[in-house]
């Protein structure tokens, strides 16, 4: 029997991998959950004795080729990318017809878990997460990568209870071959924005900005604006019914607040935040209830002019004054 990759591995029938050199050397330790594009392992890095995760395409998707360039493209991305909000992405190794993405392990578990747990979210956790979130993703988009499935499953917390977001880019298209449809992906068609459910192709960072729209709405209502029986009628009621109010929900949000969240739900994106830095910066600003710096380097300059020449000006007043006085004293 030819034996390969991670599939043997899980098997129980040897208990460690090496890929590569010895900085790839990875111990398989169980596999802790399966989501929509990949099986997910804990593991352990041999050198240095750290637990990490191992993110393993699955086998559909590892055969789709235009697929499998994206994931990569995304992944060579994200290990380049540091950011405190950012799960790190170690290392990316394609192996045996396997595609691997080596990641931080967050063992304080996703906001998923939060809220399938009945647990209690305050506002103010609720919009600091968010704030922190978007601020991360708009670094990802200043460096090219879109997230495509912003939604509470992905977003996950250390054991500092940092949050961070976890999958970027791995989102699959329509039009893939389909896949068996696990628990972890139902309701993603919740988080989808219009535009994306009307043409999957068009993901782009205004997306990113619409689901973040849902997760805050649904930290703070908890429950999504449109969930129907049916993925089809879900998508359905995203693409053409308002939101319900959130006040509606829950009357102890602010009608403020409730503006900041509809905002980012609007169905026409050019309505929405120009981008995640700017729904970060509204969500700060409420936090913390002081505007936004919204001042440009132009100001700046003008006012740092306008001081120096205030400057010059009492140093002026102060010689003409000392002239006078030493001109006073001479003819006295
Ligand atoms: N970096 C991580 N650390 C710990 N657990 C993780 C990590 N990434 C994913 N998981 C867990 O693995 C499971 C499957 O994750 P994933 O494949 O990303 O599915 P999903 O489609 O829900 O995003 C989930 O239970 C998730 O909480
Ligand atoms: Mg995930």
């Amino acid at each position: 029997m030819e034996v390969t990759g991670l599939a043997y591995l899980v098997k129980g029938e040897m208990s460690e991998m090496r890929y590569g050199d010895h900085a790839n050397g990875y111990v398989i330790l169980s596999e802790i959950g399966e989501g929509g594009m990949s099986i997910v392992y804990l593991a352990r890095n041999r050198q240095h004795g750290n637990k990490v995760v191992v993110k393993q395409l699955k086998d559909q998707l590892a055969t789709d080729t235009e697929f499998v360039g994206r994931f990569r493209q995304a992944a060579t991305i994200m290990r380049e990318l540091r950011h405190p909000n950012l799960a790190s992405v170690i290392t990316y190794i394609e192996k045996s017809g396997d595609c691997l993405m080596v990641e931080e392990f967050l063992p304080g578990g996703s906001l998923a878990d939060l809220i399938d747990r009945g647990e209690t979210i305050s506002e103010h956790q609720a919009l600091s997460w968010c704030r922190d979130v978007l601020r991360a993703v708009d670094y990802a988009h200043q460096n090219g990568v879109v997230h495509r499935d912003l939604k509470p499953g992905n977003l996950m917390l250390d054991d500092h209870g940092t949050i961070k977001v976890t999958d970027f880019g791995i989102a699959k298209a329509f039009g893939g071959p389909r896949l068996t449809r696990t628990r972890a992906e139902m309701g993603t068609a919740a988080y989808m924005s219009p535009e994306q459910i009307r043409n999957p192709q068009k993901a782009y960072h205004l997306t990113d900005v619409y689901s973040m729209g849902v997760v805050l709405y649904e930290l703070l209502t908890l429950r999504v604006p449109f969930q129907r029986d049916s993925d089809f009628n879900t998508k359905q009621a995203v693409v053409k019914e308002p939101p319900p109010l959130p006040r509606d929900l829950n009357p102890n949000i602010s009608k403020e607040l409730e503006g900041i969240v509809l905002k980012a739900l609007r169905k026409d994106p050019s309505q929405r935040y120009g981008g995640c830095a700017e729904f970060a910066s509204r969500i700060d600003f409420y936090l913390k209830g002081v505007p936004p710096v919204t001042r440009g380097p132009a100001e700046w300059v003008r006012e740092r002019t306008w001081k120096a020449a205030l400057l010059v000006l009492v140093a002026v007043f102060a010689f003409l004054v000392f002239a006078l006085l030493v001109v006073l004293r001479a003819l006295t």
